[in-house]
């Protein structure tokens, strides 16, 4: 039988977004010293790429209010890029304050969704992200460009993959250096997979620009993973425990967990760098204060293993 996993790639880069997609839909407030711990714990797990905050308007995401706090008390590493969402030049002005090297911008592959989200259509946050970007990259830093309800829209149902071409296109022309392409209500199936990415390796946007970003809600986010891995796509973003959340698309849980990921490719033979062991400790901190909402199956069954061994020793 031909080999199905023939075209994965040998080692995957993991975008560690707990502390801050993980975060911003939960109601209990963590201090701003237990996220920054957080973060550290997820940085010595072995995690090179880390979403740690947003600098949004604190309104629109209370939980991130303490921003210009947290990323500056962050112990930083050599070779790890710390990443901030930054929606406008307002934000952009606060992560320089903070001292941040590494920002995402962040739009959508449906109008209503960028309205609901970030107050502007497709077309005004390019026009924002225009001059975000621009400035950015004179001072200096590396731009990610996410890009939400790429597999479907809570408000406009689906959305064609020639709408994600455009905007993940437009978003590099303006000088992005990479692309986060977003299922972010967990609806998309794996031949939406196929779709979405042909699509893009058709449009010339190459397996070294874009990575992948799935919720769990219904399920179907490992079977989209193991589908992008067979097309050889080599990053996805993931979240400690299976936090996750936004609180402007209704319904959606949280993002594929990064011990299940973790627990895949290690069966794979896929490589990541990333200590499963201490993901789990990080995520049995931050599951303390959040009142167990770890949600992570694999994380479930490797405590409780290791539960039985500990009785049984
Ligand atoms: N940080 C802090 N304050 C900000 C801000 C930012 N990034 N951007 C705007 N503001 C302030 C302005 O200074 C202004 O304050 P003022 O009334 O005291 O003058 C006020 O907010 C309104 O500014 P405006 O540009 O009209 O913003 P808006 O109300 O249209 O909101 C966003 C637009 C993008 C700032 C807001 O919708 C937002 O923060 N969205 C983030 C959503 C998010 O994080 N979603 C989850 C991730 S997918
Ligand atoms: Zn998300």
């Amino acid at each position: 039988m031909p080999n199905p996993f023939a075209a994965a790639p040998t080692r995957v880069a993991i975008c560690e977004v707990g502390p801050r997609d993980g975060l911003q839909n939960e109601a209990v407030v963590v201090a701003a010293a237990d996220k920054v711990r957080y973060i550290e714990m997820l940085v010595d797990a072995g995690v090179t790429l880390i979403e740690v905050t947003s600098f949004v308007h604190p309104k629109a995401v209370p939980q991130l209010a303490d921003a210009d706090a947290v990323f500056p008390a962050i112990r930083k590493r050599d070779g790890v890029r710390y990443l901030v969402l930054v929606p406008n030049e307002r934000g952009l002005d606060r992560a320089i304050a903070a001292g941040v090297r590494d920002v995402v911008v962040f739009t959508a592959a449906s109008d209503t969704f960028a309205q609901r989200n970030i107050r502007m259509t497709i077309a005004e946050s390019l026009d924002v992200f225009g001059t975000v970007i621009a400035r950015a990259r004179a001072a200096g830093m590396r731009v990610r460009a996410a890009l939400s309800t790429a597999f479907g829209c809570p408000f406009e149902g689906d959305v064609p993959p020639a709408n994600v071409v455009r905007v993940a296109r437009a978003l590099l022309d303006l000088g992005a250096d990479e692309l986060s392409i977003a299922d972010t209500i967990g609806v998309a199936t794996p031949n939406q997979v196929v779709d979405v990415v042909g699509a893009l390796l058709e449009a010339g946007i190459g397996l070294d620009r874009f990575g992948l970003h799935f919720h769990d809600t219904r399920g179907t986010a490992l079977a989209n993973i193991t589908t992008a891995l067979q097309l050889g796509v080599r990053e996805f973003d993931t979240s400690a425990g299976g936090l996750g959340g936004c609180p402007f698309a209704p319904g959606a849980t949280g993002n594929v967990a990064t011990e299940d990921v973790l627990y895949v490719l290690r069966g794979l033979g896929i490589e990541t760098g990333i200590d499963l062991t201490k993901v789990r400790a990080a995520s049995r901190f931050i599951g303390t204060i959040l009142q167990d909402r770890v949600v992570s199956r694999a994380f479930r069954a490797l405590e409780a293993a290791a539960a039985r061994e500990t009785v049984g020793a």
